[in-house]
């Protein structure tokens, strides 16, 4: 595909992207009051693969400041276009897995199931430590993914790629005319990847093609559960909450979404701090007496529990 092609597709894209994807059911009203539930009142808001601010742009309004940030260059020509006299946004072009804002958040979002551009665990990392980085101290992560749905993964496994189904019709509000989506998925189980590629057919009055566009193959991850759950904690991040849908309800075998609310773990710091402390003093003490050294490691791991303890009661009372 040439550069001007893929420039074609992605403009295309972006421009009817409002027009075909619709909100998860009660998606908007949930990050609305989880926004409005944020201890920093009103919340400072980022969002993590943006795209045309479909979702930034309804918490806006409500917001101290709102900034999305997106790869794609002409999803945010939309997202600008959409937010014209919106002054607390503001558009970034960047990467979710290195970008540094110099400034925190008190609400990170990565909605509609962007975190799946992300193949791999050094991506997801990447983009996981930025956000704690970007993220006020009692700030909240919210990401939205997929839950993924076995039968239908295996049902993709080991397909030709470029097998094009029939995926639905919406009306392209900038001329009315009704656009024909196709969509061509496999699945390689190896490494977790659900590989689409999307064609979309635009038909006049008679139902004729008068244009078409076609994407390359995106790949996307496929992340499960548990996954998403040592990804969080790998980055330093403690799970408040999974959800199997915006109404918060448990996910449940036939949920079709997650999504997981995290925020700062205390800092791995303090433990690092209290295990060296206690190694240091017990090789002193052993070193000075050697045949002392089970009572002296008896005793500071009793002092290490103690202190253990005060810590845990005072990040209770936090
Ligand atoms: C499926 S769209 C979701 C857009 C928006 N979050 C929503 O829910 O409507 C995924 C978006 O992620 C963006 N994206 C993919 N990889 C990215 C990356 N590494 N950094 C920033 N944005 C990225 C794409 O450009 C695209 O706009």
């Amino acid at each position: 595909m040439t550069d001007a092609e893929r420039e074609r597709v992605a403009m295309f894209y972006a421009e009817t992207y409002d027009d075909s994807v619709q909100d998860w059911p009660g998606e908007i009203d949930y990050y609305t009051d989880v926004a409005a539930q944020m201890r920093v009142s009103p919340a400072s808001i980022l969002e993590l693969g943006c795209g045309t601010g479909r979702v930034l742009m309804r918490l806006a309004a409500n917001a101290g400041s709102a900034v999305g940030l997106d790869s794609s260059p002409q999803m945010l020509e939309v997202a600008r276009r959409k937010s014209t006299g919106l002054n607390n946004v503001r558009w970034i072009e960047g990467d979710m897995r290195a970008f540094d804002l110099g400034e925190e958040f008190g609400l990170v979002l990565i909605p509609g199931h962007a975190f799946q551009h992300l193949n791999t665990v050094d991506d997801q990392l990447r983009c996981l430590q930025c956000v704690r980085r970007h993220l006020l101290p009692n700030g909240r992560l919210l990401v939205h993914v997929d839950h993924q749905d076995i039968a239908w993964l295996a049902g993709i496994t080991g397909r030709e790629a470029g097998q094009f189904e029939a995926r639905g019709r919406f009306t392209r509000l900038q001329n009315g005319h009704e656009i024909q989506s196709y969509r061509a998925w496999s699945y390689e189980p190896s490494s977790q990847t659900a590989v689409s590629e999307a064609r979309w057919e635009e038909l006049d009055a008679d139902g004729e093609v008068v244009d078409a566009w076609q994407t390359a193959r995106v790949r996307l991850h496929c992340v499960f559960r548990f996954e998403m759950e040592h990804l969080l904690a790998r980055a330093g991040f403690a799970v408040e909450a999974l959800y199997g849908d915006f109404h918060r309800g448990p996910l449940a075998d036939d949920s079709s979404d997650m999504i997981w609310v995290a925020s700062r773990a205390a800092a791995p710091g303090w433990r690092r701090t209290v295990r060296a402390r206690s190694l240091l003093g017990a090789q002193q003490l052993a070193e000075a007496d050697p045949a002392g050294w089970v009572s002296t490691a008896a005793c500071l791991a009793r002092q290490q529990a103690i202190h253990l303890g005060r810590v845990a009661r005072f990040r209770r009372a936090a």
